[in-house]
């Protein structure tokens, strides 16, 4: 079964406790926190303070992506937070392996995000020590924008080496994720879905994240 990871970037700041309660009595897997720095994307999220808050109400698990450059600086503070499962960008990393193995040292699971332009090959010989892959479909950096094609072929290469391998690395797409995306996505292999403008922008987002786990 695919599990959904909704995006907190696009729930209400203003209403953060309600969001978050909203996403705690749904069929939500996973909690995904979106953290921009202005320099590895265009845009500036939130930090350690908004996690923090998030944490100390949310009952599900915390999938950090990190759109940051150095995320190395900041692994045992994101695993302070209370964070799960942490993600880098491969982009981001100049020594990937030694980034993944601090992640791990600090008890997290550990997962490399690709942008739409990295081809997964990148992540071929590192793929056994993943928790898990983040495929981006869209360019990092916003919320609510249109699904990138090029993140299909990705998903479905990846799933064959995984399966090939008999590892246990785990599928995640990110972007532009709805119900007609999302059941290609599953199709191709994806383990897990993360939504945020279809789920919060939704009249009912605890049926929209039902909706998108029967997929
Ligand atoms: C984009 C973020 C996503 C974003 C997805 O850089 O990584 O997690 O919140 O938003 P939607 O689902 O609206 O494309
Ligand atoms: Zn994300």
């Amino acid at each position: 079964m695919i599990e959904i990871a909704p995006s907190m970037l696009s729930a209400d700041f203003g209403c953060l406790d309600r969001d978050v309660e909203m996403i705690n009595s749904s069929e939500a897997d996973w909690m995904h926190l979106d953290v921009m720095d202005g320099v590895f994307v265009p845009n500036i999220s939130y930090g350690f303070p908004v996690i923090k808050a998030i944490a100390r109400k949310a009952r599900k698990p915390l999938d950090a992506h990190l759109m940051i450059v150095d995320p190395q600086n900041y692994v045992n503070q994101v695993r302070d937070c209370g964070v799960t499962l942490m993600t880098v960008h491969q982009e981001a990393c100049t020594h990937l392996h030694r980034v993944v193995q601090q992640i791990k040292d600090a008890g997290m699971k550990a997962g490399v995000a690709l942008n739409p332009a990295t081809p997964t090959m990148m992540l071929d010989d590192i793929l056994p020590a993943l928790d898990l892959v983040l495929v981006m479909s869209v360019n990092p950096g916003f919320g609510g924008q249109k699904f990138i094609d090029l993140a299909l072929p990705k998903v479905r290469r990846l799933r064959s080496l995984i399966d090939f391998q008999g590892l246990s690395t785990r599928i995640e797409v990110d972007g532009g994720v709805n119900l007609h995306t999302g059941k290609i996505l599953a199709e191709a292999g994806a383990d897990i879905l993360v939504a945020g403008s279809f789920v919060f922008g939704a009249d009912s987002p605890a049926d929209t994240i039902a909706a998108l786990r029967q997929l």
